[in-house]
C-alpha cells in the first residue's frame, strides 16, 4: 500500500491548484467551497498507481500500470482531468508482461470534472451528513471531508480491500470519515438519516434502503442505468417518500453496482436467432453513437435490450447491435449503406426506429428535459417534461 513520501505533498500543491483552476474555468466547479476542496486534496496520495489503456506491441489492448510517486516530476499525471482505473476484475484479468494486464475495471478514480459537477449538483451545506456509495480510492470522500469535515462523511464500498486501503490513505491526510464495506444498495450505515447521498456506481433503480436512510428534503445524485443508456439524476426525497427530479446537465456514466467484491457476473449471452433479413433503415449506427439523447430514447423504448459493438470477422465491419434475452438481435453497420440486418423478432429494430422517430418529431430534446420519479412503493418512470410522455420502468431494487 506504501503511501507517497510527505515531501511529495508540497510538490503536488501547484498541480492541485491547477486542477482546481481548470475545473473552475470549464464551469465544472461553480462555488468557491468546492474550488478550495479540489485545491487542498492531493489526488496522488489516494491514487498513487493506476492503469492506462494502450495497445502493446502485439496489438492487444492492455492496462499498463502507472505510478505517480516514483518521481515528483511524474506527479502531474495524477492531476489530469482523466479517469484513472485502479482495480481490475481478477476473474478476467491476465498479466501480459511485468506492468500490463488485460481485464475489466472494477474500481477507478472518477474523471475530476465529472466528480466536480456531481458534487456541485449535490448542493451540500455546512452541517449536512453525506453518504457516498462507491468509496473506491477515497478521493471523492476526501473532497467531501475537506468540504464538510470528516465527522459528517460516510462512504461504503462492496470491496473490503478498497475500504482498508482508502482508510489508511485518508488517515495520512488527517481524514477519518466513517467507512464501511458492504453492498451499498442494501446495507447502509445504521443510526443516521442522511441529508445527501451520492453514488459513484450505477443502479438500475433507486434502492429502498436509500429512501429509508434519508430525511425528507434529502438529495440523491446517482447514475441510473436504464439498459441501452442511462444517466445522472438529481432527485429530492419528499415527506411522502417519493424521490423525484431531473436528468442533470452534468453527464457521465459509472460502472454498475455489483453484488460481490471483485468480480462482475459474466453476462448471459442468449443463443442468437438465425439471420432473417437485411433491409433499408433510417436509423444509423453513427447517429446512435453520436447522440446521447437518442440512446436514452432507445433505452426507454426498448427495456431489457442490450447495446453491443459487433465486429464481422469476415469483412472487419463494425456494427451497433441491439440484442435481447429471447435471442432477437438487429444490427446497423458503421458504413454508408443505411441497412439493418436482423434475426428473430423484427419488432426489435422497428421499436428502435420508433424511438428515433420520437426523438426527431420532438426536435431532438436535450437529456435534461427528462425527469425521473420513484414512487414510495418502488414504481418508477421517466417523463419528458414538455409533453408529459411517460415511460414506466420495471426494475426494482430491494
Ligand atoms: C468509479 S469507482 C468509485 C470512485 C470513487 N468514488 C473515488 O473517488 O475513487 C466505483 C466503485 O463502486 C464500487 N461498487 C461497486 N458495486 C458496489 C456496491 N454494490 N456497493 C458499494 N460500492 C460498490 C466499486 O468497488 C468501485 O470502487
Amino acid at each position: 500500500m506504501g503511501g507517497p513520501p510527505p515531501d511529495t505533498f508540497d510538490a503536488a500543491r501547484p498541480h492541485m491548484a491547477a486542477l482546481a483552476d481548470a475545473l473552475s474555468g470549464s464551469g465544472a466547479i461553480r462555488t468557491p467551497q468546492w474550488r478550495d476542496a479540489f485545491a487542498s486534496v492531493p489526488r496522488h496520495v489516494l491514487v498513487p498507481t493506476w492503469f492506462e489503456q494502450e495497445q502493446n506491441e502485439k496489438g492487444i489492448t492492455v492496462w499498463r500500470q502507472r505510478r505517480a510517486t516514483a518521481d515528483v516530476r511524474h506527479l502531474a499525471a495524477a492531476y489530469r482531468d482523466v479517469t484513472l482505473v485502479t482495480a481490475l476484475d481478477p476473474a478476467s484479468a491476465e498479466q501480459v508482461d511485468d506492468t500490463a494486464w488485460t481485464g475489466v475495471p472494477t474500481s477507478s478514480s472518477t474523471l475530476p470534472s465529472l466528480m466536480a459537477g456531481m458534487l456541485e449538483d449535490l448542493s451540500v451545506h455546512d452541517g449536512h451528513r453525506v453518504l457516498e456509495i462507491g468509496t473506491g480510492t477515497g478521493y471523492n470522500a476526501a473532497l467531501l471531508c475537506a468540504r464538510l469535515g470528516d465527522r459528517l462523511v460516510h462512504s461504503t464500498d462492496i470491496d473490503p480491500d478498497l475500504i482498508t486501503t482508502a482508510r489508511t490513505r485518508l488517515a495520512q491526510l488527517g481524514y477519518q470519515p466513517q467507512l464501511t464495506a458492504g453492498d451499498g444498495r442494501t446495507t447502509l450505515p445504521e443510526g443516521h438519516a442522511f441529508d445527501r447521498i451520492i453514488a459513484t456506481c450505477s443502479v438500475p433503480a433507486i434502492p429502498q434502503a436509500w429512501i429509508e436512510h434519508t430525511r425528507p428534503g434529502a438529495v440523491i445524485v446517482t447514475d441510473i442505468a436504464l439498459g441501452i443508456e442511462g444517466g445522472l439524476v438529481r432527485l429530492t426525497v419528499d415527506a411522502g417518500r417519493r424521490a423525484t427530479g431531473r436528468f442533470t446537465a452534468t453527464t457521465g456514466r459509472f460502472m454498475p453496482a455489483r453484488g460481490t467484491p471483485r468480480t462482475y457476473p459474466r453476462p448471459h449471452r442468449p443463443r442468437p436467432a438465425p439471420e432473417a433479413d437485411t433491409r433499408p433503415t433510417p436509423l444509423t449506427a453513427s447517429d446512435i453513437q453520436a447522440h446521447y439523447t437518442l440512446r436514452l430514447l432507445l433505452a426507454l423504448h426498448l427495456p431489457d435490450t442490450e447495446l453491443v459493438y459487433y465486429v464481422d470477422d469476415a469483412t472487419g465491419t463494425t456494427s451497433i447491435q441491439l440484442q435481447r434475452d429471447d435471442g432477437a438481435w438487429a444490427r446497423a453497420p458503421f458504413t454508408a449503406d443505411h441497412t439493418v440486418t436482423y434475426g428473430g423478432d423484427p419488432g426489435l429494430w422497428q421499436q428502435a426506429e420508433a424511438a428515433r422517430h420520437w426523438w426527431n418529431t420532438h426536435h431532438r430534446p436535450a437529456h435534461d428535459q427528462f425527469a425521473y420519479a420513484r414512487e414510495a412503493d418502488g414504481d418508477a418512470a421517466v417523463r419528458h417534461l414538455p409533453t408529459g410522455t411517460v415511460w414506466p420502468r420495471a426494475e426494482r431494487l430491494p
